[in-house]
C-alpha cells in the first residue's frame, strides 16, 4: 500500500506538534515527532557529561547510541539505548542541547535515515525543521507554520508553566531566539520554508482555526494506515 506523508516544518513554538497530532488523528495515521529524536541524542550527551556544542565529543558517542521509536496506543515513545526516555525529553536543558547537537551533520544523517525508514513503512504527519526541504522532499503535502517571536514565547512559557518548569517569559524568549539562530543558521539542512510548502502564520489564531486551515488543503488526501 502506498504510504502518505504530510510534512510540517517551522520554528519552535509555532504550533507544529499540536496541529500535527490533531491532523494525524483526523486522518487515522501516525504523528512522527522528529524533534524528540534530536532531544534523545541530546539527553545522552548530557548524561555522559559531554558538551553538546563539541562536535568531536558528540560524534564519538553516535556509534553506541541507539534511538528507537515505537507507537503505544497511538502515541510515539522514544527509546534511548533500550530505555523509554519520552518523559525526559521536554526539559528546557534538553531542548537547548538538542538545538546544539542538531547542527552536527553526522547526528542529522543518523536520524534522517531513521525518519525516512519510518515514513517509508507508515503513513505519517511528520514535523521538524527540514522535513519538506531535506528528509522527504516528495512529501504529499508540505506546510510551514510560523508565528511572531512574542507569540511563540508566550505559548512555550505557558506550556512550561503547566509542566512545572519555572522559567520567566523573558528567559523563554531569549532561548527561542537562540534556537531560531541555531536552527536557521546551520550550514547543513537549515530550517527554511520549502518552495512548495504552504505558509501558515498561526499568530492570533486558535488551534481549531489552524487545524481547519490545514485541513482545507488536504481534501485530496485520503489515508487510514495506523
Ligand atoms: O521541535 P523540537 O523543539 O522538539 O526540536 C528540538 C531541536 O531539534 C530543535 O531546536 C531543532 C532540532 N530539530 C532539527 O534540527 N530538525 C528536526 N527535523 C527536528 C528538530
Amino acid at each position: 500500500m502506498k504510504t502518505i506523508a504530510i510534512a510540517i516544518d517551522g520554528p519552535a513554538g509555532a504550533g507544529k506538534s499540536t496541529i500535527a497530532k490533531l491532523i494525524a488523528d483526523k486522518l487515522h495515521i501516525y504523528y512522527l515527532d522528529t524533534g524528540a529524536m534530536y532531544r534523545a541524542v541530546a539527553l545522552k550527551v548530557l548524561r555522559e557529561g559531554l558538551d553538546p556544542t563539541n562536535h568531536q565529543q558528540v560524534i564519538s558517542i553516535l556509534p553506541s547510541t541507539h534511538i528507537g521509536v515505537i507507537y503505544q496506543d497511538g502515541f510515539q515513545r522514544v527509546y534511548l539505548d533500550g530505555e523509554d526516555v519520552t518523559h525526559l525529553l521536554r526539559q528546557p536543558e534538553v531542548a537547548k542541547a538538542a538545538s546544539a547537537v542538531a547542527v552536527i551533520p553526522e547526528v542529522r544523517i543518523k536520524l534522517v535515515e531513521l525518519q525516512r525508514s519510518i515514513a517509508q513503512n507508515y503513513s505519517v504527519v511528520i514535523d521538524g525543521r527540514d522535513i519538506g526541504t531535506f528528509v522527504l522532499p516528495n512529501a504529499d503535502k508540505k506546510f510551514y507554520l510560523t508565528a511572531t517571536l512574542e507569540e511563540r514565547a508566550r505559548r512555550r512559557w505557558l506550556e512550561m508553566q503547566e509542566k512545572g518548569y519555572d522559567q520567566s517569559l523573558e528567559e523563554v524568549k531569549r532561548e527561542l531566539e537562540a534556537r531560531d539562530r541555531n536552527d536557521m543558521g546551520r550550514a547543513f539542512a537549515p530550517l527554511r520554508k520549502a518552495e512548495d510548502a504552504i505558509l501558515i502564520d498561526t499568530t492570533g489564531k486558535s488551534i481549531d482555526q489552524v487545524v481547519n486551515e490545514v485541513w482545507g488543503y488536504l481534501t485530496d488526501i485520503s489515508a487510514d494506515g495506523r
